[in-house]
């Protein structure tokens, strides 16, 4: 297992909004939704559209380029345009703050 990356204090993230985070080339925005925290690819499958700039409705994130939806839990698309998941990871918190195995990304 790879080591364990700390992208963020927990408390640097509101339900509001994601948080974008840049660590070694690649951009990851972090999700807040009823007490978890989700972190997705923050750059959009469909075009050069950011999560963190996007709304948050329930576990939904809307792009802002195309308003284009994915799921971030899952980082399944879930309305048009946008038809390739986002990636995802694992997360797990601890010493408040929230960490991610950058070797557990996956694509729905
Ligand atoms: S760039 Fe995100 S929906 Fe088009």
């Amino acid at each position: 297992m790879a080591d364990l990356i700390a992208l963020c204090d927990t408390d640097a993230v509101s339900e509001d909004a994601a948080l974008r985070v840049e660590h070694d080339g690649q951009d990851y925005a972090v999700y807040l939704y009823e007490g978890q925290y989700y972190v997705t690819a923050d750059l959009c499958t469909h075009g050069p559209g950011y999560m963190s700039e996007g709304f948050i409705e329930g576990c939904e994130v809307e792009c802002p380029f195309h308003q284009g939806k994915f799921n971030f839990i899952t980082g399944a698309p879930t309305s048009p345009p946008c038809t390739e998941a986002l990636k995802v990871w694992k997360v797990t918190v601890q010493s408040d703050k929230v960490w991610i195995d950058p070797s557990s990304g996956t694509v729905a």
